[in-house]
């Protein structure tokens, strides 16, 4: 008998979701018989059984589309908001499993989505994903799709901006998207020429910073591109980071309740500062250099359209190999980026697993022997 399975896009979108779905339905009609079902807005759609049949064509004309064509939410299976109130819904998920008669559910996601598939799994339910993000931070897989198009729109970005940043003398301060990684800032700050890179992973000085712009003042170059990660921290914001964490630990060590919910309360405000973070870093840099400086937000631009060749590929990639991986029943992994070859990784492994950028990464050393600043050691 023909296996059915079930598809859902869960997380923030991402381009090349379509080519996945595209990857996985086509292989699995085409080459296997599977009948294919989606489910709309991720595990929302699959608490309120909304689906969508992603047969008779439905998968042609999608491969080149942004989003999803699916729909996505950031609802996780197991605190999930239903009337007001964070609710498990796993059980309502298993059921409409069964419901459904799926031999299989196909996820597609970043960080999140794993650590919710693996729950499932843990339900008993023969859970499959592939890893998208434009942040890049999954473990245990080369690259995420999507990252590729953000990384070329954001490289797009700085060197449109080279041109008003030098005509104007001034500094321009670009926010990268990311989360808590730097890879996106990294990569595009190095593909459009950042004279400056500040990342999550590596705490910035901004005595360094604003010397290092100084420095090219002197050596006539009055402009300078900053590349900031929306995670970026200054040294001394990332030490208090580190003493709340380390509080919280503590208090939760000892159940000290009054003490974790005071250090999360005051971790909570750094966060919601952080949203400032770029605007406060280009006023600082402007009072420090005497530079007019500018801040640019790239946001959700870097999200949108068309995804890249290279993420088409590699979606389309994954996609059949995961068809391949459902035919086998080789359930319980997530479908990963190896060299040329897509293999899978057990989800335990993957769950919880954020690949962030090593301080001895190759493109940290290239960096640093172009002349760029990280912040740290300029
Ligand atoms: O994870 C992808 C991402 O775009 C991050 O880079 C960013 O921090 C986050 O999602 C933004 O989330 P939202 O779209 O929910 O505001």
């Amino acid at each position: 008998m023909s296996q059915r399975i079930g598809i859902l896009t869960a997380g923030g979108d991402s381009p090349g979701l379509n080519a996945a779905i595209r990857g996985v339905g086509k292989a699995g009609q085409g080459v296997y018989g599977m009948q294919v079902l989606g489910f709309r807005d991720g595990f929302r759609g699959l608490v309120e059984n909304r689906t969508v049949d992603l047969g008779g064509g439905v998968l042609s004309g999608i491969l080149t589309i942004g989003g999803t064509i699916l729909g996505t939410s950031r609802d996780k299976p197991h605190k999930m908001k239903i009337a007001g109130k964070s609710q498990d819904m796993t059980d309502v998920i298993v059921e409409n499993y069964q419901t459904n008669h799926l031999d299989a559910l196909v996820c597609l996601g970043g960080g999140g989505t794993q650590k919710n598939a693996l729950v499932l799994k843990e339900k008993g339910l023969n859970v499959i994903t592939m890893p998208k993000t434009i942040d890049n931070d999954v473990g245990l897989t080369d690259v995420t799709f999507g990252f590729d198009t953000a990384l070329g729109i954001a490289t797009d970005a700085i060197d449109r901006l080279h041109s008003t940043a030098h005509s104007h003398h001034r500094i321009i301060v670009v926010e990268v998207m990311g989360h808590r990684a730097g890879w996106l800032a990294l990569g595009a700050g190095i593909a459009g020429g950042g004279d400056v890179i500040l990342l999550p992973e590596m705490p910035y000085s901004l005595e360094a910073v604003a010397s290092a712009i100084s420095e090219r003042v002197k050596s006539g170059k009055n402009f300078s591109i900053v590349a900031v990660a929306e995670g970026a921290m200054s040294v001394e914001d990332a030490r208090m980071v580190r003493g709340l964490e380390e509080q919280i630990a503590d208090a939760e060590a000892v159940d000290d309740r009054k003490a974790r919910k005071q250090a999360k309360g005051e971790l909570k405000a750094i966060e919601a500062g952080a949203g400032d973070h770029t605007l406060h870093l280009a006023r600082q840099l402007e009072e420090l250099t005497g530079l007019e400086s500018r801040p640019t937000i790239l946001g959700h631009l870097q999200r949108g359209g068309t995804p890249s060749a290279a993420d088409r590929l590699l979606a389309t990639r994954l996609g059949t190999v995961c068809a391949d991986l459902i035919a086998d029943k080789h359930f319980g992994v997530m479908v990963a980026a190896r060299g040329d070859r897509a293999e899978p990784v057990p989800l335990e492994e993957v769950a919880g697993n954020k690949k962030l950028v090593p301080a001895d990464h190759a493109w940290v050393e290239s960096a640093r022997k172009v002349g760029t600043c990280l912040g740290d050691d300029c």
